[in-house]
Order: C-alpha cells, then sequence, then structure tokens
C-alpha cells in the first residue's frame, strides 16, 4: 500500500551490471504488472557498470519484450546507478548478489530507499538470482523474461 502522506506513487529502480539485458526487462515487466493491477508506479532501471551508458537494451531484450510481453523498449536508455537513486526511490531491486553486493557498496549511510533481490518478493526464491542471460542464446532471454514477469507480478501484489 502507498503510505506516502502525499500520495506520491511508490517508486522502483530494477538494477543489473549492464542495464541492457536483465533490469530493462524487468522494468517494462513491472510496468505491465503495476498497470494491470491498478497500480501507479514511478519505474525505472540502471546499471552497476557504465560500459554500456546511453545504449538502447540489447537486441535479443528488445525482440522477447516484444514477442513475449508485447512491449517496445527499444527507446530505453542504459544508465549507471548513483547514491542519489538511494534517496529518490522507495524500492531498489538488484537482480543477482553481485548487483546487490555493488549497491551495498554505493549505498549511503543514512539512504531511504529499501534495497533487495527482485527474487526476494518470490515465495520460495528468497536470495535467488535472476541469472545474467548476456552470453546466453535468444532461449536464455526468453526465460528471463518469463522470470521477471512473474516475480514483478509477486512484488505488485506485494504491494497492493
Ligand atoms: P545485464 O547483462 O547486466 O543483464 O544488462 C549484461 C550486459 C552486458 C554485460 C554483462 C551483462 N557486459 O559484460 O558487457
Amino acid at each position: 500500500m502507498n503510505t506516502d502522506e502525499t500520495m506520491q506513487p511508490v517508486s522502483v529502480l530494477m538494477v543489473c551490471l549492464g542495464n541492457i539485458c536483465r533490469s530493462p526487462l524487468a522494468e517494462a515487466a513491472l510496468r505491465q504488472a503495476a498497470e494491470r493491477e491498478g497500480l501507479a508506479l514511478h519505474v525505472d532501471s540502471a546499471g552497476t557498470g557504465g560500459w554500456h551508458v546511453g545504449n538502447p537494451p540489447d537486441h535479443r531484450a528488445q525482440e522477447v519484450a516484444q514477442r513475449l510481453g508485447d512491449i517496445d523498449i527499444s527507446d530505453l536508455r542504459a544508465r549507471q546507478v548513483s547514491a542519489q537513486d538511494f534517496y529518490t526511490f522507495d524500492h531498489i531491486l538488484a537482480m543477482d548478489s553481485n548487483n546487490l553486493a555493488d549497491l551495498q557498496a554505493l549505498r549511503p549511510a543514512d539512504a531511504t530507499a529499501n534495497l533487495a533481490l527482485l527474487l526476494d518478493y518470490v515465495p520460495g526464491q528468497q536470495g535467488h538470482a535472476v541469472a545474467d542471460p548476456y552470453y546466453g542464446d535468444i532461449s536464455v532471454f526468453e526465460m528471463t523474461w518469463v522470470q521477471v514477469s512473474a516475480a514483478t507480478a509477486a512484488f505488485a501484489r506485494n504491494l497492493r
């Protein structure tokens, strides 16, 4: 539930390594889940690394978002996570434990964001990772989409 007195939408930042595969898919999937649940959410994504800053999502991520989710993610652009994000967002959700450790190292002592793994919100999958599909083929990206769709649906339901 959104308990903020000003009723700002709850804000969620999805974070992976490059911000071109997993987190843009998780961003798109959460937008879709929020729409389905009738929730006002502000959703963004970022990478812990800066190598792909300014780039659109990987073409394989774009393809599965379109084909399996009917979502066009071609207009997303990669950015690197910053310390400021820990004050701007209510939730920062990491895809894997490396992302989580990098975020914990960046996290300011007085950060207000809640930091967790995305899969911590899925019953029975606490502590699990959304595996990096970058070196896999398109079938791995399909699995990533299925995984982030289920996880973001669980996260959205949890917010209600
Ligand atoms: P992502 O995948 O973290 O899900 O965006 C990767 C993208 C790029 C690289 C690794 C993982 N890379 O090594 O460039």
